[in-house]
């Protein structure tokens, strides 16, 4: 009986984020009161990090002061709730566990890629230290401006959409923020921006390492999949497949692996050389359980700051484009 009045409470409280009844947006993920009576309570919010405190609060007094229970533990989760006729967007974390093995480059790239095959791409430069996506795309910067309901309007080259810290920095200065303003940074990236009406895809580009940024991605954007951009070097492969395993093990799922710097085409004889050594795309793949979507050949673009369609590189982004269209199903 008190079970069943304490759940119907819990459905009528509203989700801010949707402005809905939880029980509408699927809110309640958990519901169990416990022989002592204490409530435990698993609720998804929209926007949790925004949300939570009011939420929590108006939980916590209805359960314990209207209801009576002796006791109530709560947890707050990032909703998975897609409305009816709303496109979820799909996010793409690029991973390398090593820096300067290419994966901004890789990422800005496959963004021009995906492109080319008629797709909306937004990036998030999560690399919040090294910010390298404007840079790489030639980013005009200039002051960002939001929504009515506050949230940042990216900036975007070549109908590619970008969100960088690199935006709020004053231009030369280094960045001399500590973790939590940086964490709360990337909270803003992953639930604050307004990306383009019916964008088919946001790429993530990671910062090197395996920790702290990884986690928030999948308290974030649980539902994120990965990418891991390798050399063919054993040194830069062996951090590869840790940051990959390292996000299985917290339930990504890795798509493939990009191994970049693969090779260089001696124009003079068409041979490749593999001045990088050969084999770390492979061995990362094996061990991660999943394909090499392409080999990218080491070189500068001609005519741009991007690969085209017609250069080796262009190619093979375009290959392996069509290859993340199909795993991420956009
Ligand atoms: N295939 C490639 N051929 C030649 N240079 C490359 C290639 N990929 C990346 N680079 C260069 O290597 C450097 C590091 O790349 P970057 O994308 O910044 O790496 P990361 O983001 O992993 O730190 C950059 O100067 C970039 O231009
Ligand atoms: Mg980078």
């Amino acid at each position: 009986m008190t079970y069943d009045v304490l759940r119907k409470r819990l459905e009528e409280i509203i989700d801010p984020g949707f402005n809905q009844p939880l029980k509408t947006v699927n809110g309640i993920k958990k519901l169990v009161v416990g022989p002592t009576g204490v409530a435990e309570v698993e609720i998804y919010l929209k926007d949790k990090v925004k949300h939570e405190t009011a939420v929590k609060l108006q939980i916590i007094k209805m359960v314990k002061l209207e209801m009576g229970f002796p006791g109530i533990k709560l947890d707050f989760f990032e909703s998975e709730f897609v409305p009816v006729g709303e496109k979820p967007i799909k996010y793409l974390a690029i991973a390398s566990g090593k820096g300067g093995v290419g994966k901004s480059t890789v990422t800005a790239n496959l963004a021009a890629a995906l492109i080319r095959q008629g797709k909306k791409v937004g990036i998030i430069d999560a690399d919040v230290y090294g910010p390298s996506i404007p840079a790489i795309l030639k980013v005009g910067i200039k002051p960002l401006t939001s929504t009515e309901d506050e949230k940042m309007i990216p900036l975007s080259q070549d109908g590619i959409e970008v969100i960088s810290t690199e935006f709020f920095m004053p231009p030369e200065k280094p960045l001399m923020w500590r973790g939590p303003m940086l964490g709360k940074m990337l909270v803003h990236f992953f639930n604050g921006v307004k990306w383009a009406d019916g964008v088919d895809i946001v790429l993530i580009d990671l910062p090197p390492g395996t920790g702290d940024v990884a986690l928030d991605v999948k308290t974030y954007v649980p539902k994120s999949k990965i990418l891991v951009v390798t050399t063919p070097h054993p040194n830069a492969s062996q951090v590869a497949v840790k940051a990959g395993i390292g996000a299985q093990n917290i339930g990504h799922e890795v798509i493939g692996v990009v191994e970049n710097m693969s090779y260089y085409l001696n124009p003079c004889n068409q041979v490749r050389e593999f001045i990088f050594g050969q084999g770390g795309g492979e061995t990362v793949a094996k061990k991660l359980g999943v394909k090499v979507l392409g080999q990218v050949p080491i070189g500068q673009p001609k005519d741009s700051y991007l690969f085209s369609g017609k250069e080796e590189q262009g190619k093979v982004y375009d290959q392996i484009a069509k290859s993340v269209i199909t795993e991420m199903e956009i």
